[in-house]
Parts: C-alpha cells; structure tokens; sequence
C-alpha cells in the first residue's frame, strides 16, 4: 500500500495564527518527515473548547489561520492528509470507549492537568480532565505508530500507549503502541526570553509584516547585564543568538558576532538589526505564501474537507473494529476493507 516507514499522527489546537517557535520547532520538521512517514495532520478544535467554549465566534478564523501558516511552511495536501478533528465524530465516540479503560485518578494525575488547574485556578471541567483520552483516540483511530510533539506532550503519549495496551490485553491485538518523535531543534525562546506563547505577547507570528518584525526584533530582551556596547557580553542563554543560531544562514557571521559580543566589542543595536534583515529573508517566501492563501479561504476550506473526507473510512473502520470487540456489534458483521 505505501513504502513509507510508519504512519504519523500528530497535530495543534486552532489557538491563532502560527509564530516562528511554531516554525523551527515543529513545522519545517513536519514538512520533512511527509517524505518518510504517511502523515495525518489533524486541526484539533474539540481540543481548544477544552479550555475557551466561551468564543464561538473565533474558532473558524482560528481553523484558516492554522492552516494557512501550516500550507505555507511546506505540509502539503498532496502528500499527507489534513483532518478537521470535529468533522469526525469517530475521535469523540471513541473517547467514550476509551473512558471505559482509564481511571479518573489517572487522569487526575496527568501533569499538563494538574497545572493546567493550578494555573488557571479553575474548576476542571470533565472536557478538560479527557483531554488526553481525545489525544489518544486522535492517534489510535488511525493506528498511528509515530506521534511528532514536543517535550510538553510526553504524558499525553505515555497515556495513549497504556490505553493501546489495555485495549489490546482486554480484546485482542488492535492497536500500535505509538512512540513519540521529539523535534530535533530545541524550542525557542519568546522575545523577552520568557516561553514564546501567544497569551504573552511576546511571539513573531508568520503573519507579522517585515516592519512589525524588526520593531519586535529591535526591542528584544539581551543581556541585561550589558550596560555599554563595550562591555564584555554574555551570548548564553541571550535570545537574540539563539535566534541568529536559527535563522542567519551567515554561519561565520554569526560566529564573528558572538566572539566581538563577548569582548564587548560590537552593539547589541547592530546585533539586532542584522538579525532582522535575516529573519526578513527567512521569512519573505512564507510571508508571500501565506498572504496568498489566507486571501481564498474558500479553497483552504476544500482542502481540509477533502483531507477530512480521506480520512473518515480509516477512522470509520476503527471505530466498528472498536465496537465489536467491545461486544457492541455483532461480530459477523462485515468490516469494510
Ligand atoms: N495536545 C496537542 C497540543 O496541544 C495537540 C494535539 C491534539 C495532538 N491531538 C493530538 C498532538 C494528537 C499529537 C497527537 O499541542
């Protein structure tokens, strides 16, 4: 059927338009691994109510921002499948039965959970505490056996493989155990060195303008114990090189500027502004991209509707393999190819 190594699942909740943490760390490895594994890229929308049901009226823009940001970063419809997770109501019949083999104190003691509840301060609602069972049904209603996600999403993984197990050791062989592939880049600092997420306003975002982002790149947090140009400079852990270490493709450059920001011998001002001019570069053909598609949301729409339709007879054929294992279908009954 297909020469590929495995099959992926993976994935991001519609939260808004995509930034360069997106990009580095995740999308241009997507874009790669559409050459080696069969891809199932899923917009995860039940995902985001988990948290904001309150904003009906975002979540359709959210769904074309995402998609546009991911078609102009290289994931391409041609080679893999895109899926709108509430097109398919496979992944939530499947959470249900999946909910049958977990117990609530083991989704209590999920660690994105716990902290989602003490950070918010919320009253967990029992969307929130099944989040990671979705996750799971995501994956395994297409049998994947390879899940690309960062280091955040390591329980949600563990958790899917125990579900597979149980599942299996109950019905019979069914599922994969999938691993997770981590994302070869480390993650990316925000601009005032904080984690870069949207809520902290502090991401250039592949919608920002060439002007918008060198005005962020100018006002980027450095090392805050450099007073003058001359002083000697640290460029650990200093986001304005761990940006350059990405996008500058000047190697020797990037080089040079380090040793002359270490003796203190050139300004984080220049520093800064070349980073801008390389990150313009970088970004201009996804910029150009982007803007392209976002302007015909009509056709964005026709390509997730015929992702979604590819994806729904796999999803389907789950789901009744599922359902009579699980005795709630006579077994003669005939599984489609
Ligand atoms: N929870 C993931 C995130 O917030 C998004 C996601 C939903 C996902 N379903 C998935 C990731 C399935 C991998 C596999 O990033």
């Amino acid at each position: 059927m297909s020469d590929k190594k495995g099959r992926i699942l993976t994935g991001h909740r519609p939260t808004g338009p995509r930034h360069i943490g997106h990009l580095a760390g995740t999308l241009e490895n997507w874009a790669k691994l559409q050459d080696i594994y069969e891809c199932f890229f899923l917009v995860a929308d039940l995902h985001v109510m988990t948290t904001d049901y309150e904003h009906p009226d975002q979540i359709q823009n959210n769904i074309l921002e995402v998609l546009a940001d991911w078609l102009a970063s290289g994931i391409d419809p041609e080679k893999s499948v895109i899926v709108l997770q509430s097109a398919l109501p496979e992944h939530s019949q499947l959470t249900m039965l999946f909910g049958m083999l977990v117990t609530v104190a083991r989704l209590a003691r999920v660690p994105t959970y716990k902290e989602q509840v003490q950070e918010l301060n919320l009253n967990p609602s029992l969307g929130l505490l099944t989040y990671p069972v979705l996750q799971s049904s995501d994956i395994l209603v297409y049998k994947a056996d390879t899940v690309p996600v960062g280091e955040d999403q390591l329980p949600h993984i563990e958790l899917t493989r125990e579900i597979a197990r149980r599942f299996n050791q109950t019905y019979g062989e069914t599922f994969p155990e999938p691993d997770a592939l981590l994302s070869p880049t480390p993650r990316l600092p925000g601009t005032d060195n904080r984690t870069m997420h949207t809520s902290y306003d502090n991401t250039i975002r592949l919608r920002d303008t060439a002007e918008e982002t060198t005005r962020k790149v100018m006002s980027m947090y450095t090392d805050p114990t450099r007073i003058h140009a001359n002083d000697p400079g640290h460029v650990e852990g200093n986001p304005v090189f761990e940006y350059h270490d990405v996008f500058n493709p000047d190697k020797a450059q990037v080089e040079e500027f380090k040793q002359r920001y270490r003796a203190g011998k050139i300004g984080d001002v220049e520093v800064k502004r070349v980073l801008a001019e390389k990150l313009n570069a970088y970004l201009a053909p996804i910029r150009e991209k982007r803007s392209e598609l976002i302007e015909h949301p009509d056709e964005l729409a026709e390509i997730l509707r015929r992702g979604t339709e590819q994806a729904r007879p796999i999803a389907q054929a789950t789901l009744q393999e599922v359902e009579q294992k699980m005795g709630l279908r006579p077994k003669e009954l005939k599984l489609p190819a």
